[in-house]
């Protein structure tokens, strides 16, 4: 688990009570904690780490109102909305599903960053460079095509875990994230020609049409609800017979839901109807896990699409 994001008050006995708050939420004594919660915010009322720690505390209390009312507080509280309490409001329905709050996600994997590939890999089982590699590999065999790549994009790169398990196929890798400390760590790998801090769908917007062979995104449309808009600026950047390779988390059902673990789950026929719509070409679609959680295997798709 990354470190937890706290954001000063500026009072420093609102802070402490609030310390005190999160000690006795940890050990269970989830009243006492809303109760000292609700003393902290009383004394700073734009206490945002507050108001978000007592919304956590209501839905753990199964207090749904009460839930959505300080997760509403502790986004109005900070403008960037750091702690995602906006994807709290959309977890408990009381939102529509949009994008995650950029500041959010950057927030979490900057903070992520030190531990990243140990906690990913080691600990969940993570395997979504290489399911990807597999299937474009697979992709280019039943075009008869060389799987090489002059220039590659790899959304979401992370720490560079993609671009390892392509970096025999791929010339020159362009890699774009929201985090900086996540492209820190990309930079120390040495396997990017060039790293761009931004989001996905601006970097793709920066790049020329049909200027990459192939475009990757390793267990990072997990954190992006539509995917028409990307598919359709990579469906430009893409040279004709170009690849996109990504995985998802998935469900049974049709649509896109925010999942338990606060990431979206595209259902396959949303997929299959967004390249449709972002005009690419399903090359492969395979019902395969990128990563177990507690243990188990998270229902996945690993997709290749081509520029026709
Ligand atoms: C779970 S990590 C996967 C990293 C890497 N692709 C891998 O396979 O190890 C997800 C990454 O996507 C990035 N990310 C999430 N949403 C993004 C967005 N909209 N634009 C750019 N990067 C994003 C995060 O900052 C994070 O580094």
């Amino acid at each position: 688990m990354p470190a937890r994001l706290f954001l000063s008050s500026g009072d420093l006995v609102a802070d402490r009570r609030y310390e005190f708050a999160r000690d006795l939420q940890l050990k269970g004594d989830l009243a006492a904690a809303a109760d000292l919660l609700a003393q902290a915010i009383e004394l700073a009322p734009g206490f945002a780490s507050a108001w978000f720690t007592l919304g956590e505390i209501r839905q753990q209390l199964g207090e749904r109102d009460a839930a959505i009312a300080a997760f509403r507080s502790a986004r109005d509280a900070d403008a960037d909305d750091r702690h995602g309490a906006r994807v709290w409001l959309m977890r408990l329905g009381a939102e529509g599903l949009s994008d995650m709050p950029p500041a959010y996600v950057r927030t979490l994997f900057d903070q992520y960053a030190p531990k990243f590939e140990a906690a990913l890999v080691d600990d969940l089982g993570y395997r979504g460079p290489s399911l990807l590699f597999k299937a474009v590999l697979a992709a280019r065999r039943a075009v008869r095509k060389p799987a090489f790549f002059k220039r590659a994009i790899d959304l979401g790169c992370g720490t560079g875990l993609a671009a390892a398990a392509f970096a025999r196929e791929v010339d020159h890798f362009t890699g774009i994230d929201l985090s900086p400390r996540m492209i820190e760590q990309a930079r120390s790998t040495g396997l990017y020609a060039e790293l761009e801090v931004t989001d996905m769908l601006t970097g793709l917007r920066g790049k020329p049409g049909a200027s990459a062979e192939l475009i990757l995104a390793a267990d990072a449309m997990v954190y992006v609800a539509d995917l028409v808009p990307v598919l359709k600026e990579a469906r430009r950047v893409l040279v004709s017979g170009g690849l996109l390779a990504f995985t998802v988390e998935t469900h049974g059902g049709d649509d896109v839901i925010l999942g338990e673990g606060l990431r979206y789950a595209h259902g396959e026929p949303y997929v299959r109807a967004a390249l449709q719509s972002a005009g690419l070409a399903l090359s492969q679609l395979e019902t395969l896990s990128a990563r177990n959680e507690d243990n188990t295997p998270v229902p996945g798709l690993v997709v290749v699409a081509a520029k026709p």
